[in-house]
C-alpha cells in the first residue's frame, strides 16, 4: 500500500482481526465506547471502519466519512448500513456470512430437533421432579417436508445439515436458479402446500418485514413448525401467538424477536412485556434463544478471518489472497527413513555440528517480518508407518499460513487427504498425497513453543 490505510474498529472482535490487519500494513484504532456523534466527529480521518452492530451507519454518518473506502461488518447482514447511499459514494461493503453460516445451520437444526423431541420441555419437567413420558412423546423428522424461505448462505447451510435425515427439502427464493442438490426450488405456493416445517433465512427488507403474518400462515395447507433464525421483524409476533394458540403453528423456535433492539444486544426498547411475547414466554411449544444462532466460539474466529481476508483482497487484489490461500510459506521439515537413526544423528552432530536431539534437529530462523520460525529435520526408523500410504523413503513437510482454508481449497479440488487433521501445542497438521502418491505433511506452526 502506498499510503497508510487507517481503520477504525468500533466493536471488540476476535484479536486475530487486528493482529492480521496490522501485519498486512493497515493502521488500526479502537474506539468501543464513544458515542455515535463522537465517532462522526473523527470519521473523516479513516479509510475503513469495522463494525458489528453498535449503531446504524446512516446518511448523516456517511456524509461525514469523507475518506471512507470500506465498511466491514463482522456478521452476516448489512441492514444496519444505508447500503444504497454507501454504494453511491463508492464505499465498498464487506460482510462475513461465510463465518457464521455453519453455526446458524447447526442452531436451526438443533432448535428443530429440540422442538420435535420436546427436549427443553421434558428437561424442565424432570427438574421439577415429574416423570412424564406420554406427555412428552415426540415427532420424527423422517418423511417430513422442510420448507426454507431465503436460500442464501444460511438457508443453504441449514439444508446441508438436513442431509442424512430422510426429509424432502424445498426452498423458495426471489432469485431464480438457486436450488441445489440439497433443496428443490419451488414456488411459494408449493412450499406452503407441502411444508411441515418452515425455516426462515431471509434478510430484513421492506418485502420481508412482517412477512409471516396471519394471511401468510393461513396459506399453509398443513399445521407446521416455524424456525426463525433470520430477523425478528419478519414475523408478526401477535399473529404467531394466535396461530400457536389455534394449532396452525405446532411449535416455534425463535432465535430472533421482533422486540430486539437493532443492536441485537438487548431485548426491549422499553421495559413493558408485550402481550404476544408474554404468550410465547408461557407457551411450552416455543423455544427462545437470544440471537445466538451465529454466535459460536468457532464463528467468532471465522467471522474475523473472513473480514481480514476480504479487506486484504480489496487492497491487494485476488492474486495475493489466492497465494495466501495456497498458503505454503516455507519448508517445515524433511523426514527420511534411515537404517540406524541414532547413529546417523550422532554422525550429523559430530561432523556437521547439527544440534540434534532424539527427534532430529530443529533449525530456527526468522521470516521477512522478523518472526521466529522453525524447520525440523528428522531421520525415522526404516519400518516407520508414518509415511504411509506413500512408499517413498522420505516425506516433505510444508509450513502453511492458514491450514483450515488450505484444506477447504484442496478438498474442493479433490486432492486426496490422508487421515484427519490434528491440532497440537506446536500447530495444526494435515496430510495429503501428490499425484505421485508422495505424502506431504502440511503444518500451520506455532513456532513460539520451540523457543
Ligand atoms: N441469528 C443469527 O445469529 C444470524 C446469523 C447470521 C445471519 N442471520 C440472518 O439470516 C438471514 C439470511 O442471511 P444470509 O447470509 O443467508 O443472507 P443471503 O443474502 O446470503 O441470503 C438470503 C436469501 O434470501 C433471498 N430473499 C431476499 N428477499 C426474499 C424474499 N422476499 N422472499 C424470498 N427470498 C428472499 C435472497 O435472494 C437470498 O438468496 C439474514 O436475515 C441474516 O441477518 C442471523
Amino acid at each position: 500500500m502506498e499510503t497508510t490505510i487507517k481503520i477504525l474498529h468500533i466493536d471488540s472482535n476476535n484479536p486475530l482481526l487486528r493482529v492480521q490487519l496490522e501485519a498486512a500494513g493497515f493502521e488500526n484504532h479502537d474506539d468501543f465506547t464513544s458515542s455515535k456523534e463522537a465517532i462522526e466527529a473523527k470519521i473523516q480521518d479513516y479509510q475503513g471502519i469495522v463494525i458489528r452492530s453498535r449503531f446504524k451507519i446512516d446518511k448523516t454518518f456517511l456524509d461525514k466519512a469523507t475518506q471512507l473506502q470500506f465498511i466491514a461488518r463482522v456478521g452476516a447482514g448489512l441492514e444496519s448500513i444505508d447500503s444504497d447511499y454507501a454504494t453511491s459514494k463508492n464505499i465498498k461493503l464487506i460482510a462475513a456470512p461465510e463465518g457464521n453460516r455453519n453455526a446458524v445451520g447447526e442452531h436451526a437444526l438443533g432448535m428443530l430437533l429440540s422442538l420435535f423431541n420436546n427436549l427443553n420441555k421434558a428437561d424442565r419437567s424432570v427438574r421439577e421432579g415429574k416423570w412424564i413420558r406420554e406427555g412428552h412423546r415426540g415427532h420424527e423428522l423422517d418423511g417430513k417436508t422442510v420448507g426454507i424461505i431465503g436460500y442464501g448462505n444460511m438457508g443453504k447451510s441449514f439444508a446441508k445439515k438436513l442431509r442424512g435425515f430422510d426429509v424432502e427439502v424445498l426452498c423458495y427464493d426471489i432469485l431464480e436458479g438457486v436450488g441445489d442438490g440439497n433443496a428443490r426450488q419451488v414456488t411459494l405456493a408449493e412450499l406452503q402446500e407441502k411444508a411441515d416445517v418452515l425455516s426462515l433465512h431471509t434478510p430484513w427488507t421492506p418485502e420481508t418485514d412482517k412477512m409471516i403474518n396471519t394471511a401468510f400462515i393461513a396459506a399453509f395447507a398443513k399445521p407446521f413448525w416455524l424456525i426463525n433464525t433470520a430477523r425478528g421483524n419478519s414475523v408478526v409476533t401477535a399473529d404467531l401467538a394466535a396461530a400457536l394458540a389455534d394449532g396452525k403453528i405446532l411449535g416455534a423456535g425463535l432465535d430472533v424477536l421482533e422486540y430486539e433492539k437493532s443492536s441485537f444486544e438487548h431485548l426491549f426498547h422499553d421495559t413493558q412485556i408485550p402481550e404476544a411475547f408474554q404468550y410465547l414466554l408461557n407457551a411450552e411449544n416455543v423455544l427462545l434463544t437470544p440471537h445466538i444462532a451465529g454466535w459460536t466460539f468457532e464463528s467468532h474466529e471465522k467471522l474475523a478471518q473472513t473480514i481480514v481476508d476480504k479487506i486484504k483482497e480489496l487492497y491487494f487484489g485476488a492474486p495475493a489472497i489466492v497465494k495466501e490461500a495456497a498458503g505454503v510459506t516455507g519448508i517445515g521439515g524433511v523426514f527420511f527413513k534411515a537404517q540406524n537413526p541414532t547413529a546417523l544423528l550422532e554422525w550429523y552432530h559430530k561432523n556437521l555440528g547439527l544440534p540434534t536431539n532424539a527427534y532430529g534437529c530443529t533449525f530456527r530462523w526468522k521470516d521477512e517480518k522478523g518472526q521466529d520460525c522453525s524447520t525440523q529435520w528428522s531421520p525415522f526408523k526404516s519400518d516407520t508407518t508414518y509415511f504411509e500410504p506413500s512408499v517413498q523413503p522420505f516425506m516433505q513437510n510444508f509450513r502453511v499460513a492458514n491450514l483450515g482454508r488450505l484444506i477447504e481449497t484442496l478438498q474442493e479440488a479433490g486432492v486426496p487427504m490422508v487421515g484427519t487433521p490434528e491440532s497440537h501445542e506446536y500447530g495444526k497438521f494435515a496430510w495429503i498425497l501428490d499425484p505421485e502418491n508422495n505424502k506431504i505433511e502440511l503444518w500451520e506452526p506455532i513456532d513460539v513453543v520451540f523457543k
